[in-house]
């Protein structure tokens, strides 16, 4: 997933685009470029690894011109060095591109027979000397441009640049967001609005199939069938939100921090803290009607789901079917046009679970959305957005969007209750109150950092680490091997604490930590049971309880965390702190990029 970004400007634009560009850095970092137009001539600069390796080279060799275009990339073809990395020229355009052109070979080997040479791996270049065979063909800038994209399959969100042209920045969407800033006397283009919040709050999102012709006195936009169409401007709120680590060393370590705050600030949009009930929640999704409920969302987010499939069987006996979105897109299940689908993402963008939502939209469900970004494309397409307030994420690793998607599904549970009559007022009021204890509750969780510091030095040295969970304490611990695995690259797993003797038991060494999730509720004393099973063969066990699951557990470990006392309904949101800090410290001892894993990206727009 890459950032995009294009000026035309009033000013010297190299500075901006790279102030643009590190608002994007979130969506990949393995290389960045910039170009612009000088009198009417292209130049650029580019440069492997993150973005302050630009800035240097900028510093070093500046660019002049006030119109440009950048890009921040996240490798799909082609590994991530300054040969491959964008604006990608040839004569007389310089293009950037999120996204993957699925038939980019085939337009490869046509373009090398019309004698162009390719001097990168990329599916970049391919749209490049399509664009110049146009030009040389007789095309205007803007003609060869509409002609290009239409030849182009697959998922892109593309800005091109022309030699002689230094009024005019085409943008293409298919796919990967795409938007369009209105400035005083200048006009942006960039993958979302965060980066453009420096310049302007006035955005126009662009549509799948969209091209727009960008100069400095406005906006023409096209469809996909070539029609110009008018695309209304919106006010981006995103320009008021601080986004800056403040006195930490982490965006992650600042995002864990801030979670019982976050966390509030998403149940006050639910619940009437003041009366202690929940609030009506205007939702297009008739609880009482529906049948089934859908659930899809990747990595994180599709863990969260996974726990509130728990809370809306058990609370508002809803059938819930929940998969990952790569596999839901595909799988053709048999839908109910009566039933209705619910979208679980913290950007808002994520390639798969968008695809989901459409092929659920196609088949009549009603859709739902539980989104952090309200402006991205699947809150857009949604019939209701549930929100989360947890503000912006900048830490590759979710931590705070996760805690708060737990919150806005504990709240929907209670709502969907409520609409099925599945519960009775007290029990209802009761549940609330958990809920309103949260963060009391987190803040005085994570007053357990300390213990979890000396632990990480003890998973620092370890090559593999098993995390078990029961009920809603199995999805904690998938979602704490994915933290502990994506930031200090340590081989995770997390499984479901029954399933330990059907296979995993044989992992069993004193080598391999295990990390057990088991607040003291029903299905404790099951738990116990795989610990001894664990113990007997020697295991390490690290035991993330409460203080009665302490005096009960007859079992010796490495180490017991001693958790306060927490409902059983909001354990699960709870208990996700010390998991996330588990896997923060060991990164931070391992001295791996925290905010910005090898290989990663935050927000995964293809597919
Ligand atoms: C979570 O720590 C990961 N960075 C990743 O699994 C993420 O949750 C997933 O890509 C889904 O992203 P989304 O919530 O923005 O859709």
């Amino acid at each position: 997933m890459c950032g995009i970004v294009g000026i035309i400007g009033t000013r010297s634009v190299a500075p901006l685009l790279v102030d643009a560009l590190k608002r994007l850095e979130y969506r990949g970092y393995d290389s960045a470029g910039v170009a612009t137009l000088e009198d009417g001539h292209l130049d650029r600069r580019r440069a492997e690894g993150k973005l302050s390796n630009l800035e240097a080279k900028l510093s070093d060799s500046p660019l002049g011109g006030h119109i440009g275009i950048g890009h921040t990339r996240w490798a799909t073809h082609g590994v991530p060095n300054e040969t491959n990395a964008h604006p990608h020229f040839s004569t007389p355009v310089a293009i950037v591109h999120n996204g993957i052109i699925e038939n980019f070979a085939e337009l490869r080997q046509e373009l090398k027979a019309n004698g162009y040479e390719f001097a990168t791996q990329t599916d970049t270049e391919v749209v490049a000397h399509l664009v110049s065979s146009l030009t040389k063909a007789g095309r205007e800038p803007v003609a060869a441009a509409q002609e290009a994209i239409s030849r182009l399959r697959g998922a892109f969100a593309i800005a091109m640049l022309f030699e002689g042209e230094d009024d005019l920045i085409i943008g293409a969407r298919n796919g990967p967001p795409l938007a369009i800033g209105h400035g005083e006397d200048e006009m942006y283009l960039g993958s979302d609005a965060i980066a453009l919040s420096p310049f302007t709050d006035s955005i126009t999102y662009l549509e799948d199939g969209d091209f727009a012709v960008i100069r400095s006195g406005g906006v023409d936009i096209f469809d996909a069938q070539g029609q110009k169409v008018a695309r209304q401007a919106q006010k981006s709120s995103t320009g008021a939100i601080v986004v800056d680590r403040g006195n930490y060393r982490h965006f992650m370590q600042k995002e864990i921090l801030e979670q019982p705050e976050v966390v509030s600030h998403t149940l006050a949009y639910y619940l009437d803290l003041a009366n202690g009930a929940p609030r009506q929640i205007d939702s297009s999704i008739d609880f009482a009607s529906i049948k089934r409920l859908s659930i899809s969302a990747c990595g994180t987010a599709y863990y969260a789901g996974l726990i509130g499939k728990y809370w809306l069987e058990r609370f508002a006996r809803l059938p819930v079917d929940i998969d990952i979105a790569s596999e839901f897109r595909y799988r053709e299940m048999p839908l109910d046009a009566g039933d209705a689908a619910l979208f679980i993402s913290q950007s808002g963008e994520t390639a798969d679970t968008l695809a989901s939502l459409r092929y659920c939209k196609g088949e009549g469900l009603k859709i739902g959305a539980v989104v952090n970004v309200r402006e991205s494309t699947i809150a857009r397409e949604a019939d209701t957005i549930f929100p989360t307030l947890a503000g912006p994420e900048i830490g590759v690793a979710s931590t705070k969007a996760f805690t708060c998607q737990l919150a806005s599904l504990a709240s929907l549970t209670i709502h969907a209750a409520k609409a099925r009559g599945t519960l009775d007022e007290e029990t209802i009021a009761e549940m609330v109150h958990g809920l309103m204890e949260l963060p009391r509750l987190m803040t005085k969780t994570l007053k357990v950092e300390q213990d979890i510091v000396g632990l990480s030095r003890e998973l620092a040295h370890a090559t593999d680490v098993l995390y078990l969970g029961r009920d809603t304490a199995f999805p904690l611990a998938m979602e704490g091997a994915l933290k502990l695995k994506e930031i200090s690259y340590i081989h995770a797993e997390g499984y479901a604490a029954g399933e330990l003797k059907h296979g995993p038991i044989a992992l069993i060494d004193e080598d391999l930590p295990v990390i057990v999730i088991a607040p003291y509720d029903a299905v404790f004393e099951k738990t116990v049971s795989n610990m001894q099973e664990v113990a007997a063969r020697g295991g390490k066990i690290i035991l993330i309880t409460d203080a009665k699951g302490a005096a009960a557990s007859s079992v010796d470990t490495l180490k017991t965390i001693v958790m306060p006392d927490v409902p059983a309904f909001v354990a699960p949101i709870v208990y996700a702190l010390p998991i996330q800090l588990l896997a923060y410290h060991t990164a931070v001892f391992m001295g791996t990029d925290v905010d910005q894993p090898r290989n990663l990206a935050k927000s995964v727009t293809v597919e």
